[in-house]
């Protein structure tokens, strides 16, 4: 299937929300992006945005994006589109706050909630009224599979991936017909940054692993991706456990 369909056969145009995101380069790294590829880097820190950028090929530029300034969203993805169509937009802006750091000081809960999931509901829901109106586009959504069912230990980033698993499966079911696209990607544990110095989690993989794998379900024609592939059925297996004994998870 071809990944980026678009009117023209002009060179595509990709937003990565969280610019500096290993998982978000990765995704853009394994694409193998045609020749003249124009891709914007969306984040909080300029330097950081363009050190990424020095790492992938085409037309690297930047913009400043606050995953939790919702109020600025709608005007954002005014700007890119203005800029000309949108072929593909990659959402992949999050946090890891530890449980009890979260508990400690509440507004830590909530910057991980409006960073993982409030913040993606309403830049994507502005760019998805973009990309219906052009008829085209593919929308890919970083989920997890901490969304499955809440543990203990993490329950606060669980609830939020769960909103947001939830509003991708909506928004995908929405835009159906449309020629938008909507891809949802589940990893487990990735070995990085995010989860730098945590002990490492069964069915771990990387970032590259990662990126092979969510471009091959863009190129495969699949909505939704789990790293790796056998999380899919693990899945299945954690919402059975009974209750009494999944409160007993430690971790
Ligand atoms: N790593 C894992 O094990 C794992 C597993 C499953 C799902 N995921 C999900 O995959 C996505 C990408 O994670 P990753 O592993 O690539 O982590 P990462 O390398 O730490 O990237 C997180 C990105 O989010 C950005 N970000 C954080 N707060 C932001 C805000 N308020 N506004 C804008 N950008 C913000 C960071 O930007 P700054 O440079 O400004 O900090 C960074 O670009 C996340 O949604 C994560 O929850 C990760």
């Amino acid at each position: 299937m071809n990944i980026f369909p678009n009117e023209v056969g002009s060179p595509p145009r990709i937003l990565l929300l969280g610019g500096t995101s290993e998982l978000g380069l990765a995704i853009l790294a394994a694409l193998g992006l045609p020749a003249g590829t124009e891709v914007i880097l969306a984040g909080r820190d300029e330097q950081r945005l363009a050190a990424a950028g020095k790492e992938l090929p085409g037309r690297i530029s930047t913009m400043a994006y606050d995953a939790t300034d919702t109020d600025g969203h709608q005007a954002f993805a005014d700007a890119v589109f203005a800029a000309g169509p949108l072929d593909m937009v990659i959402s992949a802006a999050g946090v890891l706050i530890p449980q009890d750091d979260a508990e400690r000081d509440v507004r830590r809960a909530a910057e991980m909630v409006e960073t993982n999931f409030t913040g993606h509901v309403t830049s994507l829901l502005a760019i998805a009224t973009r990309m219906r109106a052009q008829g085209r586009g593919t929308i890919v959504v970083l989920s997890s599979v901490a969304a499955v069912r809440p543990r203990k230990a993490n329950f606060v980033y669980g609830a939020a991936k769960a909103g947001l698993d939830a509003f991708a499966r909506g928004l995908a079911d929405s835009l159906h017909g449309s020629g938008v696209r909507v891809v949802l990607v589940r990893p487990g544990f990735v070995i990085g940054r995010m989860t730098q110095g945590m002990p490492r989690a069964p069915l771990s993989s990387t970032p590259a692993q990662v990126g092979a794998a969510t471009a091959a379900a863009l190129g495969g024609g699949k909505d939704t991706v789990w790293i790796p592939a056998p999380l899919a059925g693990l899945a299945l297996a954690l919402r059975l456990v009974p209750r009494p004994l999944w409160r007993r998870v430690a971790r």
